[in-house]
């Protein structure tokens, strides 16, 4: 038996806006190195599984009329699945992406490439940054995550690419090791009350950082240890509809009571990489 969550009477009216995103089918998937705690290359993998999950993933998003582009998945890159690494896109400029690890650098000229050949003006990165992994839009202001993956340096030359303020946040947790594993934008855009909230775990950040999201967002939904653990907040948002991990059942309520419309999907074998939804959505802001 599920329990239906009430919508708070004051909840602000939520409205899904349009969204145009890029995902990699995971043909090639598998985890045969590790690069974060999640990734256990002793124990197989059934790519087959990852493909029909990531389906009902691409599915679920066309079902709510997000146009999704795809770039094709290239032998011998089993992350390639995890688009949001590779780049992070606004006003049509994708800043590329320099991976941390060996095993993921040729993922960033690949997906620079792809950029390239469909009208993005491509801007070839200096510092080490795995894209919208740790860089998070809300509003006009740019989240950025460093700590285990993408370097301040990263932070700096995206605030002078994009014209915008980065504000960063140092990530201490190994198991949410990208800003995106750790906190959820819940609003493309305002909602109608004029706010941009986000979801967060708190554990995942310094002291500090913690201090600045509790300025910033007062309101912002806290996500429980557990929620988290099944990597909940990797979750992709367009205002309205929130796709999110089946198991997140508690955010699932919150998310309810606030006016969203969660939907939960099961990625379970891609959680073996370390990613979730958001790991594989990447959005395109032209
Ligand atoms: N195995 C990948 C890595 O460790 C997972 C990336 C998850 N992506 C994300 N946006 N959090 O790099």
């Amino acid at each position: 038996m599920t329990t239906q969550t009430d919508v708070s009477a004051d909840a602000p009216a939520r409205v899904a806006t349009e969204r145009t995103i890029l995902m990699c089918r995971p043909e090639f998937f598998t985890v045969d190195y590790r690069i974060n705690p999640w990734m256990h290359p002793e124990v197989p993998t059934d790519t087959g599984l990852a493909v029909s999950q990531w389906q009902v993933l691409y599915d679920t998003y066309r079902e709510l009329g997000i146009n999704v582009e795809l770039i094709d998945p290239i032998e011998g890159l089993p992350d390639m699945v995890y688009a949001a690494n590779g780049g992070f896109v606004i006003d049509n400029i994708a800043y590329g992406a320099k991976f941390r690890y060996d095993e993921r650098v040729p993922e960033g000229p690949a997906y620079m490439r792809w950029f390239g050949d469909n009208g993005f003006d491509v801007r070839v990165p200096e510092h080490t940054n795995e894209g919208e992994g740790d860089f998070l839009l809300v509003g006009d202001v740019i989240l950025g995550g460093y700590g285990f993956r993408s370097d301040t340096g990263s932070h700096t030359e995206v605030a002078e690419i994009f014209g915008r303020e980065v504000v960063s946040f140092e990530l201490v947790n190994p198991s949410f090791y990208h800003l995106d594993t750790a906190i959820a934008v819940l609003d493309p855009v305002p909602d109608s009350d004029g706010k941009q909230n986000i979801a967060y775990l708190p554990s995942a950040f310094s002291a500090e950082g913690l201090a600045e999201l509790e300025s910033r967002f007062p309101d912002a939904v806290i996500v429980s240890e557990e929620d988290a653990s099944v990597l909940g907040l990797n979750s992709y948002s367009d205002g309205y509809n929130v796709v999110i991990a089946s198991r997140a059942k508690g955010f699932e309520a919150s998310l309810r009571e606030r006016g969203y419309n969660p939907i939960g999907v099961d990625l379970s074998e891609l959680l073996r990489g370390g990613g979730g939804v958001k790991c594989c959505t990447l959005e395109l802001r032209s």
